[in-house]
């Protein structure tokens, strides 16, 4: 099957220097969601991959592809039709006319339509079935929506057989009142499309060549049009304009939590998640409030997330506790370890079994092995921390000489007193303590107390004083006292 996607518009209820198509819906471009889903319907073995008619923000779209190609391989059997100017979905689609298989059907897909999933569409293509090489029926995609401003409707016959689509702006009032809707999404016989397509005009409210006037094309034509409805109504949701935009997140926000809930996941408010990715969770994991997951986000069974954390690409063992205000990228967490309130695990950051990470503590490129503690506002970075190691508070890891990254190694059983810091390239031998404030700048050996301080000194002092201000008393002038003036002043 033929897949075109229309791309082209500028999205103007937008207002928006970014084309339309890439404005992004659970953190990925709206076009993302209509690529993956089309990729998907056609299967790795499809020779040819969906066809985008680009226009507006060209540039910007198919930079947008190239960079998504280097993270899904699917992406490289896209490829693009410039629409040069924009003038309507028919005008578009006559576009990727030259490049389509007349043997095959041809689906059209919006780029602002985002959320139509595989299951929907591969029932709309087994309606408009046919054999090979002939044409077929046509099938079309509509929902029947309790508001349907804004979108073409679906004018049928006394018999209910469809007869034409007319636009919102095209509408009477009578038509206007049908709330049997125009999705977009349609499968056409690629044979008569091309005919249809080079008859299309122009004369209408908004001077734009409709795709939707084949419709009516097809009823004289004697093709077949049958439809068919998506299961769920935010499948077929064009998004136009800001607030539509946001609309639609927070229902396919919903629909996300709803999934998890019934993968057995506590959430604390299925309203207030976020997941602009994939979250793999576990039996009995909790999610507190206000919780954003991107990218590939894994939590084992028992884990517990409290408020407002951001997790992104990272793997959390079992019954971790993450406390709240946690922001965790790229890292990998074991189980039974406690993180935060307020700790940053970056990139690399690699924690085994049982480890503590506490407020303001950020750890990266780090392995810290398992039983190991930094409780309180300290820096681990570009470090290997061995077993039952004890990192106290407002310890830094010196790692940057300004040109280049040092490690820090630290073996098991150490004692790291507050306020140290281990200037790298350094090593604290196994079971070394580090007393408070020292400035490690040579390695530590084993089992001994290393350090460095400046003696302690105590002198006579005689701290100064401040001198109390005398306070100015403004002179107020009383009631009495200008009466006195008065009478001296009559005098
Ligand atoms: C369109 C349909 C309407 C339907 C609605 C569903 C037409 C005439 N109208 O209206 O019946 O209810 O979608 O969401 O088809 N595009 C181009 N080139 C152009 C114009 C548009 O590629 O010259 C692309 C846009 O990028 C967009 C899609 O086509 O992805 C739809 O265009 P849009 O302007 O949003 O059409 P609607 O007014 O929503
Ligand atoms: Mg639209």
């Amino acid at each position: 099957m033929n897949i075109v996607i229309l791309a082209a518009g500028q999205g103007k209820r937008m207002k928006s220097a970014l084309p339309k198509v890439l404005q992004t819906l659970a953190g990925k471009p709206l076009l993302q969601h209509v690529l993956t889903t089309a990729l998907s319907l056609q299967g790795k073995q499809a020779k040819t991959g969906p066809i985008i008619v680009v226009g507006h923000g060209a540039a910007d779209v198919k930079e947008f592809l190239v960079n998504a190609s280097k993270e899904d391989s699917g992406f490289r059997k896209v490829t693009t039709v410039l629409q040069a100017e924009q003038k309507g979905t028919g005008h578009a689609l006559l576009q990727a006319l030259s490049k389509l298989d007349v043997q095959e059907p041809t689906l059209v897909l919006y780029g602002d339509v985002p959320l139509t999933s595989k299951k929907t569409l591969a029932k709309l293509a087994k309606l408009a079935d046919g054999i090979r090489g002939q044409d077929s029926a046509l099938a079309l995609l509509t929902q029947d929506l309790t508001n349907p401003t804004g979108y073409g409707r679906i004018v049928r016959d006394a018999d209910g057989s469809v007869r034409e689509i007319v636009e919102e702006k095209d509408a009477t009032s009578e038509q206007k009142a049908i709330k049997e809707i125009n999705t977009g999404i349609m499968v056409l016989p690629t044979n008569s499309l091309k005919k249809w397509l080079k008859a299309l005009s122009s004369s209408n409210s908004q001077s734009e060549y409709y795709l939707t006037d084949v419709i009516a094309m097809a009823v004289t034509a004697g093709v077949p049009i049958r439809t068919t409805q998506a299961d769920e109504e935010f499948e077929t949701i064009g998004v136009n304009s800001r607030d539509q935009l946001a609309s639609l997140e927070r229902t396919h926000q919903l629909s996300i939590a709803n999934q998890l809930m019934d993968a057995g996941v506590s959430l604390a408010d299925p309203a207030r998640i976020d997941v602009r990715g994939t979250l793999e969770c576990g039996t009995d994991v909790f999610i507190d409030v206000g919780c954003v997951f991107e990218g590939c986000v894994t939590l084992a069974a028992g884990t517990k997330i409290g408020p407002y954390c951001v997790i992104r690409n990272s793997v959390i063992g079992k019954n971790v506790s993450i406390h709240a205000f946690s922001h965790i990228d790229g890292a990998k967490v074991g189980n039974q370890s406690l993180i935060g309130p307020y700790a940053r695990l970056r990139l690399g950051a690699d924690l085994a079994n049982d480890v503590h990470i506490g407020n303001f503590v950020e750890v990266k490129n780090s392995k810290i092995a398992a039983n190991s503690k930094a409780n309180h506002l300290a820096y681990v970075g570009d470090s290997i921390v061995g077993s039952r190691v004890n990192i106290g508070a407002g310890t830094i890891t010196c790692n940057y000489d300004g040109v280049n990254k040092h490690q820090t190694i630290i073996e098991d059983d150490v004692f790291i007193g507050s306020d140290t810091q281990l200037v790298a390239p350094v090593r604290v031998g196994r079971g070394a303590t580090l007393g408070a404030g020292t400035t490690l700048t040579k390695d530590a050996p084993p089992n001994q107390l290393t350090v460095s301080r400046v003696k302690q000194i105590s002198l006579p002092w005689e701290r100064p004083v401040k001198q109390e201000k005398k306070i100015a008393v403004k002179k107020t002038t009383t009631k009495k006292a200008v009466a006195k003036k008065i009478i001296k002043g009559k005098k």
